[in-house]
């Protein structure tokens, strides 16, 4: 039996984690956050002290990484059996975490671990490659998007709620230079896939985006 995937691509900032996160509690399926998985290997990096063009240490450092993923009302996720949740949304992780992804061998070291969430009843993964390069089989894709500046705003709000000190035009700066770097890369780029519903969520409720994707299920 073909086990069900949904994909939800995106760039960051987009809203994909929310949605995911929603939908999967929604439907009953297992939830799989993508980029955790390559935010965690940054602060591995970032806490061994390795060096970012070593490109051969990195891929030691991914091929060792022991994760453990809790679903709760957030997602908590354990690096060696040490909680990393809190270090997981900072902007430096995702930054460390964008280099490192577009190492080929870093991707591969971590496709498996991804496959693995494909358990029954359903998955729902967010990314950048997930109904592309680890799911193309997946019977209902989404890519969903928003504009530089609503993602920018959306992310400094999230970041102020959680009292990390942010600035504005930091940010935006910082998510214009990841989304060049995730598109740019030679493996796995972000792109919509072909049969994906593209969903441009600049102007939509939370709530509205989910009832659109739960639409596709159904
Ligand atoms: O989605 P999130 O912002 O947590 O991802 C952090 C970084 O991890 C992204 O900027 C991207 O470079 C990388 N990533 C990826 N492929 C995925 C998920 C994330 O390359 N499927």
């Amino acid at each position: 039996m073909t086990i069900p995937v949904l994909t939800i691509d995106g760039p960051s900032g987009a809203g994909k984690g929310t949605v995911s996160r929603l939908v999967a509690k929604k439907l009953g399926w297992h939830y799989l956050d993508s980029g955790s998985i390559y935010r965690s290997l940054a602060i591995a990096l970032l806490q061994q002290s390795v060096d970012l063009n070593d490109e051969e240490e990195i891929v030691k450092v991914a091929q060792n990484i022991v994760l453990e993923f809790e679903c709760a009302d957030e997602l908590i996720v354990k690096l060696n059996g040490e909680n990393i949740t809190a270090q997981l949304g900072l902007e430096s992780t995702g930054t460390v975490a964008s280099v490192v992804a577009a190492l080929p061998e870093v991707r591969r070291v971590l496709l498996q671990k991804q496959k693995d969430f494909r358990q029954l009843p359903g998955l729902v993964a967010d990314g950048r490659d997930m109904g592309t390069v680890v799911f193309p089989d997946a019977q209902n894709k989404v890519y969903l998007t928003a504009s530089a500046v609503q993602r920018a705003t959306r992310r400094y709000k999230q970041l102020k709620e959680k009292g990390i000190d942010a600035n504005l035009s930091l940010i935006t700066d910082e998510i214009e230079e990841r989304d060049r770097r995730d598109m740019e890369r030679e493996t796995a780029p972000l792109v919509m896939a072909s049969d994906a519903l593209y969903i441009d969520s600049s102007d939509m409720s939370i709530t509205a985006v989910i009832e659109e994707v739960l639409g596709l299920i159904h």
